[in-house]
């Protein structure tokens, strides 16, 4: 069978990336530009300031992986980009990108959703089997997403508020580290110890998360402490944070795991590099007897690789757009 390559395009935050992918599990070369260090001052992303950076940049990171790939556009067989969501300047970038490169070049355009993309960026493992449980861990999505067989979602729950993402990178905000704090708290938490009392939060039958509770206790608790004159133990408090958010992570995961009879987990997603949460993961999933996937650190964040993955089986599903392709702020995955 001819070998299929799809060039991947992810520009839906503060991200700039190509990537060219064979046969939708085989990454040939990865190019990611990223803005943290612009969006550092600010303590968030600037979505203005996100948009132009990604028009500085689109063309430089194409021919830099065209170049790492040592290929050219004409071996080129796709054109797999991120539709949505995401922020709505950023992703028209991409689009307008990869809607122009499909023309010039007569490639087929392939949309593709972000967080399928990030569910894929496990293909980099070994090839998704089915069904399997996928546990979206990221700045924007925390959900528990059930496949019965390759780009078919069924949701099972998600956050009712804050993303698990959101949530460490507010925490780390009130605690002076810098964006995004998800790395850094995670970094901290492995120093420190569960000393500080914080709530186990949404203890419920669904399978759905929430984390502004737990993130408003710790807001809470670093300003009684200041009021005391006390000084917060940063390492303890990251601990104490990472335990309850990673646990109730797990619980729900568990419980959907057991009560939908899914024999394979994989962790998708920004916060899939947490090393809390893969050390619980792999414990969980040892004593459930489920087989767990989790993307390399690389792919873990937001990348063009995990996109062009999916845009290969796209592809063979036949699955083309047209030139009058629009980018969606919030989409839903279907
Ligand atoms: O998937 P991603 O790159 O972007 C979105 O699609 O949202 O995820 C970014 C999120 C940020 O909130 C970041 O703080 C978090 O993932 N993150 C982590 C870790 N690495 C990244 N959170 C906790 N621990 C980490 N090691
Ligand atoms: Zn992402």
């Amino acid at each position: 069978m001819k070998d299929i390559y799809i060039l991947g395009i992810e520009s839906s935050c503060d991200e700039t990336s190509c990537s060219i992918v064979k046969n939708g599990t085989e990454e040939i070369a990865t190019v990611i530009s990223s803005q943290i260090d612009i969006h550092e001052q600010f303590g968030g992303v600037v979505p203005e300031i996100a948009s132009r950076e990604h028009v500085k940049h689109i063309t430089f990171v194409l021919e830099a992986c065209l170049q790492k790939a040592n290929m050219t556009m004409e071996e080129i067989d796709a054109i797999a980009l991120t539709q949505g969501p995401g922020l709505i300047g950023s992703l028209l970038i991409g689009l307008e990108a990869a809607k122009t490169l499909a023309y010039i070049y007569q490639k087929p355009l392939i949309p593709i959703h972000h967080i399928a993309g990030h569910i894929y960026a496990n293909s980099f493992v070994e090839p998704l089997q089915f069904p399997l449980l996928a546990l979206v861990v990221s700045g924007g999505h925390t959900e528990l997403i059930k496949m019965t067989d390759h780009l078919t979602f069924e949701r099972l729950g998600a956050t009712l508020d804050d993303a698990v993402g959101e949530c460490y990178d507010k925490v780390a905000r009130v605690m002076g580290l810098a964006y995004p704090g998800g790395p850094k708290v995670d970094q901290l938490a492995s120093q420190g110890s569960v000393t500080y009392s914080l709530p186990l939060p949404l203890q419920d039958h669904s399978y759905n998360f929430s984390f502004s509770g737990l993130k408003s206790a710790v807001i809470n608790l670093c300003h009684h402490e200041q009021q005391l004159g006390h000084e917060i133990r940063k390492e303890d408090l990251a601990a104490s944070f990472q335990h309850v958010a990673v646990e109730s992570i797990i619980i729900k995961t568990k419980q959907a795991l057991e009560t939908e009879h899914i024999p394979r987990l994989i962790i998708a997603g920004g916060v899939a590099a947490n090393k809390g949460l893969r050390q619980a993961a792999q414990a969980m999933c040892e004593q459930l007897g489920v087989k767990l996937s989790i993307p390399p650190f690389l792919f873990c964040t937001d990348n063009a690789a995990m996109i062009a993955s999916a845009g290969y089986y796209a592809y063979q599903l036949g699955r083309r757009a047209s030139y009058d392709l629009n980018s969606y702020s919030s989409l839903p995955l279907q």
